[in-house]
């Protein structure tokens, strides 16, 4: 694995603030996150980075009110819808989360779909690979992986159980940002953040810009 690609890793928090502030309902909010999300993933892809992975839903968001998880389900459907942009970026598109034909997934068809279309309409870019962590929980990640491993003759080490996370090829991550205010992890790349600067703001998702992404990046030049 080579040490020196860029990884940065988001977990884009505060898109319901954002909304709540201007008194718009809370999928206004994720509306604008999406927005902001295809600003940044153009913007990284004009700097030195290599990988960004950002948290669009994680394996507790399910619980969330019924209209507001269908609201960020369409969303998803529209970032994926998004390969002309990509193309035209050279991103890879790329996905994590429980996979779609195991116990406990919970993508939906129409979901899956466009992720599995996006991945192949952007395979052929060399550039930056944006992977996006959806139905994604990193207890369940390492719970999978700790199962394969158990079950496979393979020794008990680190790096045969780091062979079974849900992609096995992102490299560490470097520096991981948290928005609006929050420094929790939420169970977000718990095993790749081992050696990670994180960057924390207090500024929203929606807000967030190319400005605080050179901040973040200059954590890692540390
Ligand atoms: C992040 O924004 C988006 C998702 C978790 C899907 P939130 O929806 O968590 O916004 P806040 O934290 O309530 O402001
Ligand atoms: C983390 O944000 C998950 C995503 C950004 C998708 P949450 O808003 O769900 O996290 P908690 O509940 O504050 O820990
Ligand atoms: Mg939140």
């Amino acid at each position: 694995m080579n040490s020196n690609l860029l990884h940065v890793a988001c977990i884009m928090d505060g898109n319901g603030r954002w909304a709540g502030k201007r008194g718009l309902p809370r999928t206004a909010g994720h509306t604008a996150g999406e927005e902001s999300l295809a600003d940044i993933v153009r913007a990284a892809s004009k700097r030195e980075v290599d990988y960004l992975t950002v948290f669009g839903f994680s394996t507790e968001n399910w619980v969330r009110p019924r209209a507001e998880v269908r609201h960020i389900l369409g969303l998803h459907k529209k970032l994926f819808g998004r390969i002309k942009e990509l193309n035209e970026n050279n991103v890879r598109i790329n996905w994590i989360g429980r996979p779609f034909d195991e116990p406990g997934s919970r993508t939906p068809l129409y979901v899956q779909r466009a992720i599995r279309k996006a991945i192949d309409d952007t395979s052929k870019n060399t550039g930056m690979v944006l992977t996006v962590a959806f139905d994604y929980g990193s207890r369940s990640e390492l719970t999978r992986a700790a199962v394969k491993l158990v079950t496979s003759d393979q020794e008990l080490t680190p790096t045969n159980l780091q062979s079974w996370l849900y992609d096995a090829s992102l490299p560490p991550v470097d520096v991981l940002v948290r928005t609006s205010g929050e420094s929790r992890i939420s169970n977000f790349l718990l095993w790749q953040i081992k050696s990670a600067k994180i960057y924390f703001t207090e500024r929203p998702w929606p807000d967030f810009d190319d400005v605080d992404l050179d901040a973040a990046i200059a954590l890692t030049k540390i």
